[in-house]
């Protein structure tokens, strides 16, 4: 069935071509968007939904979560809003409360945060193991994941487990725990902090990833600078997840390479970090992204729209940049071209606006304005829906 959404008062395509319309007009045939123009030429539907003026722009497209977890991590937020550093520690708490998790209650739990997620407009999201560290946790995150998720990353490189020794456990890693969980991902990822791994413990884990046809991702410089990013463009990883602490190398080496800088601003915030660099990456050429990096410890937030906001008001990027990075930056991320955009073929991922303008982000901070969610060709939500 094909249904033309019209009276669009601001499109972002994030089409080249397309570029942003007004007064415009979204054909979704099935699970694809079919035509975008402007609403005077709208083709015939079987149904017209009339959004009233309002902005439409992609679903957004959140490539950095980790959502297969269990317990709770709020005492650990307040003693780091009294002034507690976060460290890579604290990962353990939930790998204890993952582990004594049924496989129902982890998909639940999952299976909410992507709910709230969605009706706040997030239409394609990542998520991570690596709440699991051990062969059979691991698995079974990654098969819960890959039920529900768009994209599943195999972060068995997260933390060495508390008691086991590093070098055995990575051994473990490279081997059993890849062998076990490559058919079920499409990604790698390895933690390259001080407090997690090493620059040697993860070039390692990501060379053995990419010799089983696993795309390469990396959390790096979240909590100083370090080898992360460096290793991260040597290899070729799709996206190096952080980027909080830059050196000028780091940044002229984004800015050379194909690797996107995936910056998570609520992560910095709950963290106490500074903002990520966005202008120095972007003044230099690098690719962005943004991401909300959903997870019970570092950043417990499912909101794309918190993080634009944030994105624009801090880290001085515009409008349009941000809402580039949340969409169509999280697609380049996750090396996709169907998502993040707006035109003919794409899937059919839209979000409506309670607002005139993709502006009014930034210029109603906090305010929640999604008023409908098209994912797939569906409408999961709406708050308006005038249909004429
Ligand atoms: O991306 N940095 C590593 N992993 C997560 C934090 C996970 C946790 O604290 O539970 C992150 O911030």
């Amino acid at each position: 069935m094909a249904v033309l959404i019209t009276g669009i008062g601001e499109l972002t395509t994030n089409d080249a071509e397309l570029g942003k319309l007004r007064d415009a007009a979204v054909v979704v045939d099935g699970e694809v968007i079919a035509w975008v123009g402007s609403a005077a030429d709208a083709p015939e539907a079987d149904e017209r939904i009339d959004v009233d003026g309002r902005a439409v722009l992609p679903g957004w497209v959140d490539s950095h979560t980790h959502l297969v977890f269990a317990g709770d991590r709020t005492a650990e937020f307040e003693a780091r809003m009294a002034g507690k550093a976060y460290s890579a520690g604290g990962i353990a708490v939930t790998v204890n409360a993952t582990r004594s998790a049924s496989d129902e209650q982890l998909a639940a739990n999952l299976r909410r945060h992507v709910d709230e997620a969605a009706k706040q407009g997030t239409t394609c999201l990542e998520t991570k193991t690596g709440y699991g560290l051990n062969v059979e946790d691991e698995v079974r995150s990654a098969r819960i994941a890959a039920e529900v998720a768009d994209e599943v990353t195999f972060l068995g490189a997260h933390l060495v487990p508390p008691g086991a020794d590093a070098e055995s456990y990575v051994d473990l890693v490279c081997g059993d725990m890849l062998d076990a969980v490559a058919p079920l991902v499409r990604w790698a990822d390895v933690f390259c902090e001080t407090g997690a791994f090493d620059e040697a413990q993860s070039g390692r884990v990501l060379k053995a990833a990419r010799e089983r046809g696993l795309g390469l991702r990396v959390h790096g410089n979240q909590l100083g600078e370090g080898p992360g990013v460096r290793l991260a463009v040597e290899l070729g990883a799709a996206s190096v997840d952080h980027c909080t602490y830059l050196s000028e190398a780091d940044v002229e080496a984004l800015a050379a390479s194909d690797t996107v800088a995936t910056l998570l601003p609520a992560c910095d915030l709950s963290t106490r970090q500074p903002l990520a660099p966005a202008r120095r990456l972007l003044d230099a050429g690098a690719t962005v992204a943004l991401a909300s990096n959903a997870n019970p410890g570092s950043s417990y937030t499912t909101s794309m729209a918190f993080c634009v906001t944030t994105a624009v008001l801090q880290m001085r990027m515009t409008i349009d940049e941000a809402v580039w990075a949340a969409t169509a930056g999280g697609a380049r991320a996750l090396r996709r071209d169907d998502v993040g955009f707006v035109r003919p073929g794409a899937r059919a991922d839209l979000q409506v606006l309670e607002a005139p303008s993709t502006t009014h982000l930034a210029y109603r901070p906090g305010v929640p304005l999604t008023a409908a969610v098209w994912r797939r060709g569906e409408l999961l939500t709406s708050g308006f829906a005038s249909k004429r």
